[in-house]
């Protein structure tokens, strides 16, 4: 069976599952990482995607506060989370030193900072002995870091897989999960291994979340990529335990608002983490209408926790993804791969959808559609998405 049709069989499976339980009645396994954290994908934003070595205290401030007015704290983001190069030794006791010309006062003091302004706070290491910017590593440090994390407060940390060529990925990542719950906060933690070791069949009982691909760049191709690789896992993703095809680059500067509205389009439909990746103090009005667009956010955020997959296509380019949702709707977009516009028709049936007719209602235009029968039809522009949400009418 070819890599599409088993998962369109496997969307097929999938809807008459989530059609055969009363969404009352759902429940989950709770994930096994036990720090019920990330019930929800985790959002919030994370310096890497834009300012790659480039962090500062000043910089992390002054985004936490763009965080705030900007509208995206009570859009739901919440996590700030600064990547590499932070760190720059180890002390004489082995506790990681941050670099004193960048943060002056301390990772604690910028903690407290963002802490006040209603927001969490995460920070980056890695599992092997450097990160990959050659800054120190947690191996063989793992509980005298989680403990350090932990005194700053932290709360959420992404594990990196540089410098790790020898190492065991399940056993280093469990390791530092026991030492994040030994602390006693609650902290999330984020595996970042790209996907080498098979994380969908480990890190469910390890992780909140975990990397299925290579590091996104602010491409089309790059994104579709990501989309097509962390579809393959769409399993085993639930509350508590995500597949992470990558941080976001909406806003970023190399893909048109169009193509950024299909990116966080299809990021929702897979219920991936949104982790915000472009520099927030500086803004357009359609980045911002974007990363807050609460119909969409509502759909990555939905309480069922399904990832969404593919459930029809015309290949190579056309193509149409449904997400389950708690009520029993669907999230479903259409996605135009092309560089011509083109007509997607949505059957309901396919989607899961087990009904004579929906009501739709258009996620990015903010309009009702009205009452459709067995199927949905648009024309989708060039490199863009249709993104709507259907209620059966019982
Ligand atoms: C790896 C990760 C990226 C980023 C960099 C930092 O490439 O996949 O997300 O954290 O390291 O060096």
């Amino acid at each position: 069976m070819s890599g599409r049709l088993a998962v369109v069989v496997a969307a097929l499976v999938m809807g008459s599952l989530a059609l055969a339980r009363s969404p009352s009645t759902h429940t989950r396994v709770p994930a096994a990482s036990g720090n019920g954290l990330a019930r929800t994908p985790p959002m919030g934003w994370n310096s890497w995607n834009h300012f790659s070595c480039n962090v500062s205290e000043q910089t992390i401030r002054e985004t936490a506060d763009a965080m705030v007015v900007t509208g995206m704290r009570d859009a739901g983001y919440r996590y700030v989370v600064i990547d590499d190069c932070w760190q720059v030794a180890r002390d004489a006791n082995g506790a990681l030193v941050a670099d004193p010309q960048r943060f002056p006062h301390g990772i604690k003091a910028l903690a407290d900072y963002i802490h006040s302004k209603g927001l969490l706070f995460g920070i980056y290491t890695d599992a092997g002995t450097n990160t990959c910017q050659g800054r120190p590593g947690t191996f063989g440090h793992e509980n005298q870091d989680a403990r350090t994390f932990a005194a700053w407060g932290v709360d959420y940390v992404k594990e990196d897989w540089c410098h790790a060529q020898r190492l065991d990925a399940p056993t280093q990542y469990a390791k530092f999960r026991d030492a994040l719950a030994r602390t006693g906060r609650p902290i999330v933690l984020s595996i970042c291994e790209w996907g080498s070791n098979q994380p969908w069949e480990w890190a469910p009982r390890v992780g909140n979340l975990w990397r299925t691909t290579d590091d996104i760049e602010d491409t089309w191709s790059s994104m579709l990529d990501n989309l097509d690789q962390s579809a393959e896992h769409a399993t085993v993703a639930g509350p508590g335990a995500w597949n992470d095809p990558d941080m976001l680059e909406v806003g970023n500067g190399g893909m048109t608002d169009e193509e950024y509205r299909a990116h966080f389009s299809l990021w929702a439909i897979m219920a991936a983490p949104l982790i915000a990746g472009n520099d927030l103090r500086d803004m357009s009005a359609p980045t911002i209408a974007t990363l807050t667009n609460r119909e969409v956010i509502a759909v990555d955020q939905d309480s069922l926790g399904a990832q969404g997959i593919l459930v029809w296509e015309r290949p190579p380019e056309l193509q149409v993804w449904a997400k389950p949702l708690r009520d029993g709707a669907r999230a479903i977009a259409l996605l135009n791969r092309s560089s011509a516009v083109a007509r997607i028709t949505a059957y309901f049936s396919r989607a899961g959808l087990r009904t004579d007719s929906a009501q739709v209602r258009d996620l990015w235009s903010h309009k009702d559609l009205g009452k459709f029968g067995r199927q949905f039809v648009s024309a989708v522009p060039a490199h863009g998405v249709v993104l709507i949400r259907a209620t059966p009418v019982r």
